[in-house]
């Protein structure tokens, strides 16, 4: 049996940050563990200049528990984006990428793109200056029932970008579902990130007697055993389409337990990489987490392989109930229960 794994030091190509009291909060988790991440710009304002993307890089990394931690910052699309600003934008490499929410989907999301048609100028501009596009994959429709969104973004909206964008490298951001995976794997220039809670839930753990988990809500909302299996094969088999992405999202315990304004969002930055251990390790995997933890995400992205290290080692710990630090509480995703590896040293 092995008591120690030592990984490349893994990467989060999908986390929300967020601003304020909770930036100073959960940033420290995910810097802990990771040497980069993609710090998603769906913040209050959303980031759709070069100038705020700056400003948000550098307050990331003031409140960093690593020093050698790197945000990286896409645009957040809209119908009315400033192209030459967008296009410094990516040039200088302060955007790594854009992003597409279509509008009213999810957290901070109207401002979002309303008609695809109204951002390829945009997605021009990226396809030339060879960066990715973003896509968090849900159609947002009045009547669409909540699992079939992210089977009709594919069907009608996907496609329309792929067949005007056909070099365009694109991630479908948090895929949930059998049908998404079987896509990216048939389809050139895309790829997936997927998170610990679409490996670890069903719908089952949705609904409480027909009401809502609000710990368990998130966009795409997790879905059915055999999405989830086809998941846990995708993520665990070395296959170079996949790669980690927590999607971790903190909201403040209130917004998530009031009726009125539930937040979807799963918060995992306090045991990211050992939720995907354990994941790994269940499906008699372990060996191939740092595949997908550290080297297929730099690849797609075109990006150097981190030349720093973690180790993990074979240790039970409960993951604490929240996070909990001046104005801030927040639950843990998994709170209260046991893992089987924890993050030791880092070594930089
Ligand atoms: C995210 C958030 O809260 O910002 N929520 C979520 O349920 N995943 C936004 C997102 O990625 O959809
Ligand atoms: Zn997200």
């Amino acid at each position: 049996m092995q008591n120690n794994i030592n990984l490349i030091q893994p990467d989060d190509w999908h986390v929300h940050l967020r601003e304020g009291d909770m930036l100073k909060s959960v940033t420290q988790f995910t810097s802990r563990i990771n040497r980069r991440c993609i710090a998603m710009p769906n913040t209050k304002i959303p980031i759709t200049s070069f100038e705020k993307a700056k400003e948000y890089k550098e307050t990331i990394k003031k409140y960093s528990s690593n020093k050698n931690f790197e945000p990286l910052i896409p645009c957040y699309l809209t119908d009315d984006l400033d192209l030459e600003n967008f296009r410094i934008g990516l040039k200088n490499n302060i955007f790594i990428a854009a992003k597409l929410y279509p509008s009213n989907v999810t957290t901070n999301s109207k401002s979002g793109v309303t008609n695809l048609k109204s951002i390829y100028n945009a997605l021009e501009i990226l396809e030339d200056e060879n960066k990715l596009l973003l896509v968090h994959g849900e159609k947002s429709k009045k009547d669409l029932d909540l699992f079939d969104r992210e089977k009709a973004f594919i069907d009608d909206e996907l496609n329309n970008i792929r067949n005007k964008f056909p070099q365009l490298k694109i991630v479908l951001e948090h895929v949930s579902t059998e049908y998404g995976v079987n896509y990216i794997q048939t389809n050139n220039n895309i790829a997936g990130t997927i998170t610990p809670h679409h490996m670890m839930l069903t719908k089952d753990d949705l609904y409480i007697n027909n009401n809502i988990n609000p710990h368990h809500f998130c966009m795409p909302v997790v879905k059915t055993e055999k999405d989830l299996i086809c998941l846990r094969k995708a993520a665990c088999n070395n296959n170079s389409k996949f790669f980690l992405g927590t999607d971790s999202a903190p909201h403040h315990i209130d917004q998530k337990i009031s009726k009125e304004s539930l937040k979807p969002g799963i918060f995992s930055a306090v045991s990211s990489i050992e939720l995907y251990a354990n994941i790994f390790e269940e499906e008699s995997a372990i060996n191939n987490l740092e595949i997908f933890s550290s080297i297929n995400g730099p690849k797609f992205y075109n990006l150097p392989v981190n030349d720093t290290s973690i180790t993990l080692s074979k240790e039970e710990w409960i993951i604490p109930e929240f996070i909990a630090q001046n104005t801030i509480k927040v639950k843990n995703f998994f709170g209260g229960k046991k893992l089987n590896w924890k993050v030791q040293d880092l070594k930089v």
